[in-house]
């Protein structure tokens, strides 16, 4: 069994520390680990504009800085085949032919689409174009048949679906040309969802809760000393539970994080034990927090300045990228044609 590696993120703001730990980290460790066949990563332009159809010029903006983002967290293009999804032809096409398997009641009964359509407020102009999404993503990881797709939790549904399509295509066409994918998350509970620093259980930019890989140290530590906690006296037991400085604790914390920022303690769960008996205030657990996120990300950060303004470098890395991927996406798109015998003049 071939090892393809596929994922996207929409081109709708800058990447955020919720998708670096739910996804970010995960696909620099696949990369590094060099077991794989073929590593797709799409910019998900198309997708992007299924609800931002009034506002093009923020979805062509952040293209560029969406792979800014994805080099600076040491993604690299002599591994991954980074491309634009609105360049590869086959994709829409071949949403068209899945949109035949996919009854009307599946596809609004979507979790995460339900909760999209809600918190974009859509009321009852939701667009067709929205809706249909989970099909279009299905056909952006089945014209290449990628098997592993590493992805924050919210994306299961997605797979789910996409799985059904591949197996109604399979079975009603007698073919195996369509692979099964699986998702690829995080193992630490923390990284799959983080919560948005008001506590939301999103980190979302509509919701303007994020902490950005772009932020400036200083902007980190107004965003980490803006989170609100639950108001006690120091020498009252601290309570662990959602409380979103220990969340991002769990998520960033690393083997020397302690040693170096906060030698009173040897690891997470020492310091966890002695914040629930009291005496340790919020505003020590806040320093020592962005501490351990700045270190993590200043390289991250200086790393995106130093390809920013290499604009011809990037859209030359996604031009190449896009061209290998429409080689691949059309011999699928032939083998689907040929599977359902509407390979006319072949
Ligand atoms: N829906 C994904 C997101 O919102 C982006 C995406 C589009 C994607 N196509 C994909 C992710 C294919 C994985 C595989 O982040």
């Amino acid at each position: 069994m071939k090892r393809i590696i596929l994922t996207g993120d929409r081109p709708t703001g800058h990447l955020h520390i919720g998708h670096y730990v739910g996804s970010l980290k995960e696909r620099v460790k696949m990369q590094n680990d060099d077991n794989y066949d073929a590593f797709y990563i799409m910019i998900a332009d198309a997708q992007a504009l299924t609800d931002n159809a009034d506002n093009p010029e923020k979805v062509r903006d952040n293209v560029l800085e969406v792979m800014l983002d994805y080099l600076a967290v040491g993604l690299d293009p002599k591994k991954v085949i980074f491309f634009i999804q609105s360049g590869v032809r086959a994709l829409p096409e071949l949403t068209a032919y899945y949109m035949n398997f996919v009854p009307y009641s599946r596809v609004i009964r979507n979790p995460t689409v339900k909760s999209e359509v809600r918190t974009k407020n859509f009321g009852r102009s939701v667009p067709i174009g929205f809706i249909n999404y989970p099909i279009s993503q299905a056909a952006d990881i089945t014209a290449f048949k990628a098997n592993m797709i590493p992805v924050g939790e919210d994306q299961n549904p997605m797979l789910e679906q996409t799985r059904e399509i591949v197996r109604s295509f399979n079975r009603i066409y007698k073919t195996n040309v369509l692979v099964e994918c699986e998702a690829v998350l995080s193992d630490n509970a923390s990284c799959l969802r983080l919560p948005g620093t008001d506590g939301n259980e999103k980190m979302s930019k509509s919701i303007g809760n994020c902490i950005y890989l772009s932020d400036e140290a200083s902007v980190i530590k107004k965003k980490v000393n803006s989170i609100v906690t639950f108001p006690r006296e120091i020498d009252a037991p601290g309570v662990l539970k959602n409380n979103v400085l220990f969340i991002y604790l769990d998520a960033f914390c690393k083997e020397d994080s302690f040693e170096k920022f906060y030698p009173e303690f040897k690891d997470l769960d020492e310091l966890k034990f002695a914040y629930r008996k009291g005496g340790i205030g919020d505003g020590r657990i806040k320093k020592f927090l962005y501490d351990v996120l700045n270190d993590e990300l200043t390289p991250v950060r200086e790393r995106r300045k130093s390809f920013a303004g290499r604009t011809d470098e990037l859209m030359a890395i996604l031009k190449e990228g896009t061209e290998k991927a429409n080689m691949v996406a059309d011999q699928t798109l032939a083998e689907v044609k040929n599977a359902m015998g509407i390979n006319y003049f072949a």
